[in-house]
């Protein structure tokens, strides 16, 4: 049996897991609370929390799966991309980890790791999985990409952002209206009282599959700007079908391009993968296109959607079945494609 441990701290959560054979038994996270008071997160404060976490954590995991470290297979990490100071924790106590147990270590791209959270088993018997090829939308709050999925390993940028995120579109969004930081969830959670025709803000007009959020940023912020100069209470007023017409436009958006990209590429096997596919438009989008367009459509757990090391560990798993170790001497990397 194949028993690998998952550690993920690329940003503000530390997090470790463990998967027997594909099958989840454990996934451990530990938010930063500290970082609320600052609208965002803060690389130092998080580096120094993931140090303070990671034992636990790891600890925590290796308990309620009912493994020893001494069971263990392999150790995998992820290497980046994220905040260097971040990612240095965690590599760190892999390196220390496996070199101790004398394991193997395996390095994960933390973008790679979204896409194969499909791959998590809740049982033995779970077979609900994407199959190849399969295009995945992955939407977080540092990347809006549509990926070609051929393999475990093999992946490719069919389309990605050429400025903004998903996820930063709604943050900066929220942000303007004075609702608290990470605004995703809170739009998402004001859109569901809201009319999402009752705005309309602008949409890019950019060839190919490629995104842009920023025209919106901007379009969103003139349009407040100007509202609240003949009502200054316009936002209260207006909060929910600002946050609905607002989640419109950006399902709208997302939705355009991966359509677009499907029917050229004839693919109707399709993934939703990162922090933004919690959202509830999002999801529903993904419904109404499987129904209206014969989409195979595959949205991950609530769990697996934002940052953990459940993900991690099955693409430990994948790379430990091909034999793809990584040398002790690894560092981490801030920034890197899929
Ligand atoms: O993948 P993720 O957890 O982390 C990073 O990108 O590092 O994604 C976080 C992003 C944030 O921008 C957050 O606002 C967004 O995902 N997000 C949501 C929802 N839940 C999280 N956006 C819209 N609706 C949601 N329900």
């Amino acid at each position: 049996m194949a028993i690998i441990l998952g550690i993920e701290s690329s940003c503000d959560d530390t997090s470790a897991a463990v998967i027997c054979d594909g099958v989840i038994c454990s996934n451990v996270v530990a938010g930063q609370a500290v970082h609320e008071q600052y609208g965002g997160v803060v690389p130092e404060l998080a580096s120094r929390a993931h140090q303070q976490n990671i034992i636990p954590v790891v600890h925590q995991a290796l308990k309620q799966a009912g493994v020893t470290k001494e069971d263990l297979s392999a150790v995998a990490f992820t290497r980046g991309p994220g905040l260097l100071g971040s990612l240095l924790v965690g590599t760190s106590f892999a390196k220390g980890f496996s070199t101790a147990l004398d394991i193997p270590l395996i390095d994960v791209n933390h973008l790679k790791a979204h896409v194969l959270a499909h791959f998590i088993k809740e049982d033995a018997d779970d077979m609900d999985q994407p199959k190849f090829p399969f295009l995945c939308l992955l939407v977080s709050g540092g990347n809006s990409q549509i990926i070609r999925v051929d393999s475990h390993s093999k992946m490719e940028i069919v389309g990605q952002t050429i400025d903004d995120a998903a996820g930063e579109a709604f943050d900066k969004c929220a942000k303007v209206m004075g609702l608290p930081y990470p605004g995703g969830p809170v739009v998402d959670k004001l859109a569901k009282l809201g009319d999402g025709d009752k705005f309309k803000f602008s949409k890019p007009r950019i060839a190919g599959y490629d995104y842009s959020f920023s025209g919106l940023k901007t379009s969103f912020l003139y349009f407040l700007r100007d509202e609240l100069m003949n009502d200054t209470g316009f936002i209260e007023k207006n909060k929910e079908d600002l946050c609905a017409s607002l989640q419109k436009t950006i399902v709208d958006i997302l939705m355009d391009k991966l359509r677009l990209a499907a029917k050229d590429l004839q693919i109707n096997e399709i993934a939703v993968a990162g922090g933004v596919s919690a959202n509830s438009g999002l999801r529903a989008s993904f419904e109404d296109h499987a129904q209206k367009y014969g989409w195979n459509i595959h949205i991950p757990k609530f769990a697996y959607t934002t940052d953990n090391a459940a993900m991690v560990a099955i693409t430990g798993y994948y790379k430990y079945l091909e034999q793809d170790f990584c040398d002790k001497s690894v560092t981490p990397y801030a920034r890197t494609s899929i």
